[in-house]
């Protein structure tokens, strides 16, 4: 695997595969990888005769009082994770050759960076799309792969992909969750053993509130107040930023049903913010 860390000399490599006829198959992460990480680097590779993996945890995302400064790091591990799926290429710019003196662009997807996660994370969409646009001019993707695990960010980058006529297919993969049903994320490593064993509750009331929803138990209008009322039996969770369930496109909450929908919550369990959501497809998976 080779390491880049400087912006133009992955901007040239990549320059050189496309005029050879590669395709390149680019996971975007923030390091601290785990096996969701490494889903999307098998599905990259699968796809692509090229696999760029870029590093990069980009501080333009991270609020005043959130934890750019404890994020998780583990280059060593990472770097030995990535060599293990054959990865082609680590890029590992570092802050200042993303983010020189003086730089002033930033990009924003409008209306949907404001919902859900935008309402409490105020900027954060804004810098994840700054850094995604830039990561792409730099590595020139042919596909680019996230998890759906941060549906509201995959529905933002499509959006902006879309809008600004990027030619990127974006390919949304599956969820990886522990065995208990907790999805795998670099934060979870910031909770002690009673948090984490309190943190399950995300997934079971997700699952609880998709099965009620299709045997016809609850109505849409009152998922929201369903789901409020399941996670608040946790005595660990210390604030429920939003649970309920959303129109997959336009991410506006639904009171009444569609074919496709998502339910999604994102709570905290002491300082820890996490976030999951599922997809519902009315049609396919109706039970009577
Ligand atoms: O999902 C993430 O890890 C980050 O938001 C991303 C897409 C790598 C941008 O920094």
């Amino acid at each position: 695997m080779e390491i880049i860390r400087v912006p133009k000399i992955m901007l040239d490599t990549s320059k050189t595969f496309l005029l050879h006829g590669k395709t390149i198959g680019f996971v975007p992460t923030m390091g601290a990888l785990h096996d969701g990480h490494l889903s999307l680097v098998r599905r990259a590779r699968e796809e692509n005769s090229i696999t760029v993996v870029s590093i990069f945890v980009n501080p333009a995302q991270f609020g005043p009082n959130e934890d750019f400064n404890i994020y998780p790091r583990d280059l060593e591990g990472d770097t030995e994770k990535l060599i293990k799926e054959k990865v082609d290429i680590l890029f590992l710019p570092d802050a200042s050759s993303i983010y020189p003196e003086g730089y002033l662009t930033y990009v924003n997807v409008e209306n949907l960076s404001e919902k859900l996660c935008g309402a409490f994370r105020h900027g954060h969409f804004r810098g994840v799309t700054t850094i995604v646009a830039k990561l792409f001019n730099i590595v020139k993707p042919t596909r680019a792969y996230f998890g759906q695990k941060d549906f509201q960010q995959s529905v933002i980058i499509s959006k902006m992909t879309y809008d600004l006529n990027m030619d990127i297919d974006i390919v949304v993969c599956p969820t990886v969750r522990d065995k208990d049903g907790l999805a795998m994320s670099s934060r979870n490593s910031y909770l002690d053993n009673s948090q984490r064993q309190a943190a399950t509750i995300i997934y079971k009331c997700l699952k609880e509130t998709s099965e009620s929803i299709k045997s016809g138990i609850i109505e849409i209008k009152n998922v929201k107040n369903f789901m409020l009322d399941f996670l608040r039996k946790e005595p660990l969770i210390s604030e429920i930023d939003y649970a309920g369930i959303y129109d997959i496109s336009s991410l506006e909450e639904l009171s009444a049903e569609k074919e496709n929908m998502l339910l999604a919550i994102a709570l905290r369990i002491g300082n820890t913010r996490l976030i999951d959501n599922m997809l519902i497809n009315i049609k396919e998976e109706r039970k009577y």
